[in-house]
């Protein structure tokens, strides 16, 4: 089709959806932009687009609570108390392991989300966080991994979702930190995919005369952009068949557990996922639910305050789970929502989006003026046909960067890794000097290259010089 033809039929469609302002700017283009502009036309989803208005847009559709749901079940994270248990967990932490030493998992790390709160320029992986040698995020993620490898024998390889606003940098971040000792071969960068940005009224908004305004579709769009990259084809290619899934902001992940991993090959969980519980009843996490006999997670803003204050006869919240968004997912289940063609629910930001007029100038609102749409991975659980739970216990495995400042902050995140590297050491007979609040009076930092778990530090405990009140301490 010529040009001129393309853009004919363009303006038919997007003027029958309503849309026909996209191409207002159209004849101001060089020839490359105008057939950028009609790319993106075509890849609009006009199936999906009205719908979208109509619930998210020009009206705000409620959540639809789940008519009868209950507490989700869950494998206690350590020492389960009936001996029959205990053999299940010796197993599971056996099968994960050899699941590793036999190459069949990869590591797979959400870093599409562009990090507004945290305020820091460029991708958030590469905030650097570590309390002695201020590694970044991915450099922390890369030589966990590249310790993982090496622990079991087994190349581990990394994929990395990227969106497309961050894409280029995160590749030249790979690049010029030398893929962090690991194999080029091994880490696998992709994109995720886009929804468009509409305002108030449901006309999608302009980034500039020739772009669609449009950002990440959320973390659950990595389920389709597992597929649609190559990565679940390379993947199988490999031999993979576990994808340990977790976000760019926690560098306390078990970015590989066995036990984890074990348990959800065990149950033949289509997607599993680790939970913590809630520190009060509203904490700001997602709740493990069952409904119809499905894992689902429901919103702390859509948990009604009876559900959420309401206590189990011992006292304990009866909705104690919360979601930290870290989940094993079986490639299997990735290629067999793609193939039947599966949807997650859309859910709505209200946001301040920068955009140009009918005119072409620039916009930079001071108040919201439209609305972003994304969707999110554990909405995918109730599509599995199996799903297990693994509690998990905070101070070992959850500490985001998320804030500047207070809560989710580097300054707390920080904090939480030197008290878990003492932890670690105490559990290996070490001595940790503490200040009177019981906190550690020393900064210590464990290189993953030294331990990735606190058996590996227990295994290396002689070679742990004593520890001197206000020491900085690097263990590699
Ligand atoms: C999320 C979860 C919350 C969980 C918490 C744990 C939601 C709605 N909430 O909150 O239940 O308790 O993490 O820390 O998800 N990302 C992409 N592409 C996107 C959007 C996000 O890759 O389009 C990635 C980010 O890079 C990040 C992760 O997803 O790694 C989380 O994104 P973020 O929006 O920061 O989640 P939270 O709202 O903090």
């Amino acid at each position: 089709m010529s040009r001129s033809e393309r853009y004919k039929a363009a303006k038919e469609l997007l003027g029958r959806y309503g849309q026909g302002h996209l191409l207002d700017l159209y004849d101001r283009l060089g020839d490359d932009e105008q057939d950028g502009l009609l790319d993106a036309v075509d890849r609009l989803d006009f199936s999906r687009i009205p719908g979208w208005v109509q619930d998210y847009v020009t009206n705000s559709k409620p959540a639809a609570l789940p008519e009868e749901f209950g507490p989700a079940d869950y494998y206690p994270a350590t020492s389960p108390d009936s001996e029959q248990m205990r053999a299940k967990y010796d197993q599971a932490r056996k099968l994960g392991a050899e699941l590793l030493a036999g190459g069949k998992v990869a590591a797979f790390v959400v870093a599409g989300g562009q990090g507004t709160r945290l305020g820091f320029d460029g991708p958030k992986g590469n905030f650097p966080i570590s309390p002695v040698r201020n590694k970044t995020l991915f450099q922390i993620f890369g030589e966990t991994i590249l310790a993982a490898g090496r622990k079991y024998g087994a190349d581990l390889p990394w994929y990395v979702m990227t969106s497309p606003l961050n894409y280029v940098a995160t590749v030249e971040i790979f690049k010029s930190n030398d893929y962090y000792g690991l194999d080029e071969s091994n880490v696998f960068i992709f994109q995720q995919g886009t929804l468009p940005n509409f305002a108030f009224d449901g006309k999608i908004l302009m980034a500039s005369a020739g772009t669609i305004a449009a950002s990440p579709d959320g973390h659950g769009g990595s389920l389709k952009a597992l597929y649609d990259s190559g990565a679940t084809a390379d993947m199988k290619s490999r031999g993979i068949e576990y994808i340990s899934y977790f976000q760019v902001d926690n560098p306390l992940v078990s970015v590989v557990d066995e036990l984890f991993i074990g348990l959800s090959a065990m149950d033949e969980a289509e997607m599993s996922s680790r939970a913590l519980i809630k520190a009060h009843s509203k904490e700001k996490v997602g709740n493990f639910c069952l409904v119809d006999g499905r894992v689902t997670v429901i919103e702390y803003s859509d948990l009604p305050d009876e559900q959420a204050e309401k206590r189990s006869p011992d006292g304990s919240l009866v909705f104690e789970l919360g979601s930290i968004a870290i989940h094993v997912i079986s490639r299997a289940f990735v290629e067999k929502l793609n193939a039947d063609g599966f949807a997650l629910p859309i859910h709505r930001a209200v946001k301040k989006i920068a955009h140009v007029d009918a005119d072409g100038t620039a916009v930079k609102p001071e108040e919201p003026n439209g609305v972003k749409l994304e969707t999110f991975v554990f909405d995918a659980l109730p599509l599995a046909d199996k799903s297990i739970i693994l509690q998990t216990i905070r101070s070992e495995e959850f500490a985001p960067v998320k804030n500047a400042t207070g809560d989710d902050s580097p300054e707390v995140t920080r904090r939480m890794m030197v008290d878990r590297s003492a932890a670690w050491l105490k559990a290996a007979g070490i001595e940790v000097p503490t200040k009177a609040d019981g906190s550690p009076d020393c900064v210590i930092e464990i290189a993953p290259g030294f331990a990735i778990c606190a058996g590996d530090v227990k295994a290396k405990a002689d070679q742990i010089a004593p520890i001197k009140s206000g020491e900085t301490v690097y263990l590699e």
